[in-house]
């Protein structure tokens, strides 16, 4: 009986490596349910044969009073962090400086909680956590019912080795979903409910969870004869441990390991569990001991963490601002977090509404996601994590600058005053800019103080400070190549097409798409302001809401003479159909823009597009002719490639497009 009971041990542990830890099962699950089920009649009907390394204590079931310390002979060290390329070129010269010619491996960076493994005479006697490094906690009645750490090792050694617990996505899903049904509270992630999983007392409940585990680190390779950290692996693979080897890989210099990343940073959501970065090491283990370890870190490896799509915060103060339409926004002031390769410390709001829904607060701990790639928001307020001081939002009665009332229309509201300084300052600010007027050499910060010294109230000033040129060049930061300059570029705005001075004068609902259809439609300005309101709905793309706004917008005295003030100073209001250019690279194709862009902003780019006689979709499909790539593109890159759409990088954009001017 003994015999067999041992031969049944040997075939379950056999399987469950294979299954496991190799992914190529040589069992049926009946083969192996039988081979269970008589090794439990074994255990039932002679208890005294039952070993401390059978399968069946997979099942849990062990509860103990309180985790014992652990000592960690070796400490158990963490990770310095890069987020981005320089970074790692940093990472790398400071490496080459101890170690020229330095081969790294690369690892999948698992997000869960790391773990130590001890095995005496091939059987595993100990686990323990991390804890601060030095001292960590008996965990072993729960890793005994992790199915990916073996108990019995392919030989008799003595060995320690690391590695990380975590759950899979799939168990995790099922996990929450369960805990939904039962009312119970979610897990946020599955590194969460790995680390909650494993600080249990009573081990059933983390033989249920079904975590995993995988081995990277092997503390004292050199005891075993092992001088490269890829051969420790794979030292460590044929024990019988599961480790990561087919995913990863030595690379020799910086464009190999770039590769890498690159290669991950696409196919992550491909894995069955959560990767939150790659772990660079340098491979040699002489290597490493040149290199050393800092109190915390070792300077052999580095870990580059993944951007993340969404970080939490706080939330200092909701602060309002007013546009050049007079639409006040409320505003998140953050406390700074890095999201995606850059630092925030303000999100948008949207409106009274969205604060209202999501119960947002001063002094709540906010997620920030970024929208569209491009611009964060505030998500989700943590509620859990309250702790009594938030102050509830109240909109703002008034205008934060002038202080006159808002007037509330739909969910927005706005400062109807049209003396408002604020209001005022932003419409000239939009008059300059690249889109509009396109007057070079107006920053913001111009714009206001000009309008603060009274240089400029209203559009047709910009235009008479060419009268105050002696006084503009005392100014204090100004000189007379700078006036000169600045009044060249005011005078060459006098002959942009009419489309521009459309969008420029501002006009309720008129963005630059909707100041070409018109300009295209009209030919002139004159002709624009005789169009009764029908004849404007009847254009195409033209809704009732532009129409109306447009009609009345050249119906009000006001905006009337300041036209006419600027058809006195001789500003073009013709339509001269310079956009119809013809471009080979863009004209009749469809084009969608994907990840941050870095030189051009997103309405930059699909305005280059459309100018040049192409489309923008903001979907990939069989219909698309480019993909054009900024920092950190995601999912519709993926697609692309696979769909074998052309792609290119910004840079490739810009010089195809030829003059970004000339759009
Ligand atoms: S090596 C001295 N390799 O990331 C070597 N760590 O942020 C130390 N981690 O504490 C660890 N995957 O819990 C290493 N392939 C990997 C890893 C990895 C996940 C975790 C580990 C570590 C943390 C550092």
């Amino acid at each position: 009986m003994q015999d067999r009971y041992n031969e049944i041990i040997e075939i379950i542990r056999k399987a469950n490596y294979e299954y496991y830890t190799l992914d190529n099962p040589t069992l049926t699950d009946q083969e192996y349910d039988r081979y269970m089920q008589e090794l439990l009649k074994i255990e039932k009907d002679h208890p005294e044969l039952m070993r401390d390394d059978s399968p069946s204590v997979r099942v849990g079931g062990k509860i103990i009073d309180s985790f014992n310390k652990v000592n960690h002979e070796i400490p158990m060290l963490s990770l310095s962090n890069v987020f981005n390329e320089a970074d790692i070129v940093a990472f790398d010269e400071r490496v080459r400086k101890e170690f020229p010619n330095p081969i790294y491996v690369c690892e999948l960076k698992i997000d869960g909680l790391s773990v130590s493994l001890k095995y005496e005479k091939g059987k595993l006697v100990r686990a323990a956590t991390r804890g601060d490094g030095v001292t960590g906690e008996d965990i072993t009645h729960n890793a005994i019912t992790v199915k990916t750490i073996p108990l019995t090792l392919n030989e008799n050694i003595d060995i320690e080795v690391r590695g990380e617990i975590y759950m899979s996505k799939k168990s995790f899903n099922k996990l929450n979903e369960f805990r939904k049904k039962t009312g119970q509270s979610l897990f946020a992630n599955p590194r969460n409910a790995a680390a909650g999983s494993i600080r249990q007392l009573d081990s059933s409940i983390a033989a249920e969870r079904d975590l995993d585990c995988i081995i990277y680190h092997l503390p004292n390779p050199l005891d075993y004869n092992i001088e490269y950290h890829f051969d420790s692996l794979e030292y460590m693979k044929n024990l019988g441990l599961n480790v990561n080897i087919k995913a990863n890989r030595r690379v020799n210099g910086l464009h190999e390991l770039l590769d890498f990343i690159n290669e991950w940073t696409e196919k992550r959501d491909t894995l069955p569990y959560e990767i939150d970065g790659i772990v660079i090491k340098l491979d040699s283990i002489r290597g490493q001991q040149k290199l050393g370890y800092t109190a915390k870190y070792p300077k052999w490896a580095t870990a580059y963490k993944f951007p993340a799509a969404k970080v939490l915060t706080k939330l200092k103060e909701i602060k309002l601002t007013v546009g050049r339409t007079g639409q006040v926004t409320p505003n998140a002031i953050l406390e700074p977090v890095r999201l995606m390769g850059s630092v925030i410390s303000k999100a948008t709001l949207h409106n009274e509404d969205y604060i209202k829904l999501k119960d947002i607060r001063e002094g709540d701990i906010v997620s920030i996601i970024k929208a569209g790639d491009v611009i964060p928001r505030v998500e989700n307020v943590e509620v859990s994590r309250r702790v009594g001081t938030e102050v509830p939002f109240v909109m703002s009665k008034t205008c934060p600058i002038c202080g006159s009332t808002l007037k509330k229309t739909d969910s927005a509201y706005y400062c109807v005053n049209d003396k408002c300084d604020k209001v005022k300052i932003e419409s000239l600010i939009h008059y300059v800019s690249r889109d509009a007027m396109n007057i070079d050499g107006f920053g913001d910060a111009i714009v206001e103080d000009f309008y603060n010294m009274g240089y400029l109230k209203n559009i047709p000033d910009f235009y008479k400070l060419e009268n105050y040129k002696e006084e503009l060049m005392e100014l204090e930061g100004f000189g007379a190549k700078s006036i000169n300059g600045l009044i060249d570029s005011i005078n060459e705005s006098k002959n942009v097409s009419l489309e521009r001075l459309l969008f420029a004068l501002g006009i309720r609902h008129v963005g630059a798409k909707t100041g070409k259809i018109l300009a295209k439609h009209f030919k002139s300005l004159d002709n624009l302001m005789k169009a009764s309101n029908e004849e404007l709905v009847n254009i195409k793309d033209i809704g009732k809401t532009i129409a109306d706004s447009v009609y009345k917008y050249f119906r009000d005295e006001e905006n009337i003479s300041i036209i006419n003030e600027l058809k006195e100073i001789g500003i073009n209001t013709n339509y001269l159909g310079k956009e119809e250019i013809q471009n080979e690279n863009i004209t009749g194709k469809t084009f969608v823009l994907t990840g941050s862009l870095e030189k051009l902003t997103r309405d930059e780019a699909s305005l280059i597009i459309e100018n040049n006689g192409g489309k923008v979709s903001s979907s990939v499909s069989k219909k698309t002719d480019v993909v054009v790539v900024g920092a950190n593109a995601g999912s519709k890159l993926t697609k692309a490639k696979e769909l074998g759409i052309t792609i290119w990088t910004e840079q490739e954009f810009i010089d195809l497009v030829g003059d970004l001017d000339e759009k």
